[in-house]
């Protein structure tokens, strides 16, 4: 079996995160959020993956990804220069794809609990794709599925009035039989070839299309809340686990996981779960509570922070309090003499500074 990983889009829901680099890279716990889908495809035994790179900084994806090795896959690159929809970049991976099954997977997506069950289930199967539905509370954010019995119905893409709260999620197992559909489609009114109308075509031409349920946990990281939300969960698993200098077991609780080279000096609180990563610095006074990340090379001097995303390079020193904020790298949040310490939520792109 063969994947392919979505990386291109707009991002236009999550500016300004996404003027300096493809939202795919925006960290969740400290990992870019596609790595989760390259993960889970390697851990699935797929490790041929094609990833889709669109306009947004593709050179920053290859940069992080490579040839693949580093993440035990062979990655190679499709360039689709512009978002002209799922179907579309699948349709670009036909020669990449040849005669094997395969698994896309939308780079920003997270399943929590991997593909690898549906994976070795479609390995098995005599079916032309398979398809995870989840219950959704706003399904005309989403395709949407409507189920009788054991069957699929009929499948509609952010339907106005849907006939089920059942989304179709972001990862798709499917068999070179979907490119002929493709090659028949013709734009949405959104100006997109959509990936659930090839489903739907599929099952009208008499393919057969299986289903499973979603147990776990899943996310589209399409706003800032979806985000945040998805760190909650991810930092959910966190484990503790000590690499760099902790001054007074004090300064812990909770399960905390404190990256190398990283100082948390005495007088600070970290109350879990949280996940700091490598050489930052973390001041007597400052308090960082439940459901935050920090990236590498943060300086924490004062503050108080609490369910956030403060990623790499980042300089914070405020009696502020900074609550539910995504903070993009190598951004300075500081007092100015006048400043009173209220609560705040930011949401801030790579580079910022917030003068109080
Ligand atoms: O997340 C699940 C939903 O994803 C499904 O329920 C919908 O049926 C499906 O259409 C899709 O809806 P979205 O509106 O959320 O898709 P979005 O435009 O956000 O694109 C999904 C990912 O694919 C995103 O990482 C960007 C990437 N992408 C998107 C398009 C349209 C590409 O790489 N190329 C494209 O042309």
């Amino acid at each position: 079996m063969k994947g392919i990983i979505l990386h291109g889009g707009h991002g236009t829901r999550l500016r300004p995160l996404t003027h300096t680099g493809p939202k795919q890279l925006l960290e969740i716990a400290n990992k870019p959020m596609s790595q989760y889908a390259v993960e889970d495809m390697v851990d699935a035994g797929v490790k041929e993956i094609a990833i889709i790179l669109g306009d947004v900084f593709p050179d920053k994806v290859k940069e992080f990804y490579g040839d693949g090795s580093k993440f035990g896959a062979k990655i190679t690159y499709v360039y689709q220069d512009k978002p002209a929809g799922i179907a579309h970049a699948i349709g670009l991976c036909k020669d990449f794809v040849g005669d094997d099954k395969f698994a896309v997977y939308l780079g920003d997506n997270i399943l929590k609990g991997g593909i690898k069950s549906y994976a070795a289930k479609f390995r098995q199967s005599e079916s032309d794709a398979l398809i995870l539905l989840c219950e959704v509370k706003d399904p005309s954010r989403f395709g949407i599925a409507t189920v009788r019995g054991e069957h699929i119905e009929k499948i509609v893409e952010k339907p106005k009035n849907p006939e089920s709260n059942l989304a179709v999620i972001g990862i798709y197992f499917l068999t070179p039989s979907i490119f002929q559909i493709i090659k028949n489609l013709r734009p949405s009114w959104r100006g997109e070839l959509e990936i659930t109308e090839a489903l739907q075509n599929l099952m009208i031409s008499g393919r057969k299309i299986e289903f499973g349920y979603v147990t776990g946990w899943w996310k589209d990281t399409g706003t800032p809340e979806d985000i945040l939300d998805a760190n909650r969960f991810m930092l959910d698993d966190v484990r503790t686990d000590i690499k760099g200098s902790v001054e007074s077991d004090e300064s812990l609780q909770g399960r905390v996981s404190v990256g190398k080279g990283t100082k948390i000096l005495k007088g600070s609180l970290v109350r879990g779960p949280v996940n700091i990563g490598e050489n930052c610095q973390i001041n007597s006074g400052v308090y960082i509570g439940p459901y935050t990340s920090v990236g590498d090379n943060v300086i924490i001097r004062k503050g108080e922070i609490e369910g956030s995303i403060i990623m790499s390079n980042c300089e914070i020193d405020t009696s502020t309090r900074i609550v539910d904020s995504i903070i993009a790298d190598g951004s300075k949040i500081i007092d100015t003499p006048n400043s009173s310490p209220k609560g705040h939520r930011f949401l801030l792109g790579e580079r910022s500074q917030v003068m109080l």
